[in-house]
């Protein structure tokens, strides 16, 4: 296994939509891998591909606090959502930044696992919140986009900064 570099905001690159997984094979498997360690690393409750620069549908989460509950959700579509949560949302990409975010409270999921089966989840609280941001990311969305334009324009500023700063 080997730990991907995650990619941080504003990289353009976290705005290109991810491409369907058209067969679950053992590179898919390998990548998978690379991404639950990455995530466990950084570390973080979910990881999307777009977020390691590989651009396909796929997105590992784990919401436990003993980190043993790994999901791969492979072509992930939300197939029913159900009312409305708030909640204070971070993610690897924007280090440093939380923010509330309004989402669907419940969803049905649908995807394909790593053996390349398909299956049907029902997630509220954490994980529903985790699933529907991961989501997003292969859609080529970045949380903070659902901010005011002023607070994404401070936002970029932040991170830059910093950027500037580790170099
Ligand atoms: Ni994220």
């Amino acid at each position: 296994m080997a730990l991907l570099k995650i990619l941080h905001y504003p990289d353009p690159r976290l705005h290109i939509v991810a491409k369907p997984v058209d067969k679950v094979d053992d590179h898919i498997r390998k990548l998978a891998a690379d991404m639950a360690e990455t995530m466990y690393a950084a570390p973080g409750i979910g990881l999307a591909a777009t977020q390691v620069d590989r651009h396909i549908q796929m997105l590992v989460t784990d919401v436990s606090d003993t980190h043993d509950q790994l999901m791969t959700f492979i072509n992930p579509q939300i197939v029913e959502s159900n009312g409305e949560a708030v909640h204070e949302e971070g993610c690897l990409s924007v280090p440093g930044i939380y923010e509330e975010v309004t989402r669907a409270e419940r969803i049905k999921v649908r995807a394909l696992n790593l053996e390349g089966e398909p299956f049907e989840l029902e997630a509220n609280g954490l994980l529903a919140v985790c699933i529907q941001h991961e989501i997003d990311h292969l859609k080529g969305k970045v949380f903070v986009e659902y901010l005011s334009r002023l607070k994404q324009d401070r936002i970029k500023q932040k991170l830059k900064k910093h950027s500037r700063e580790a170099m």
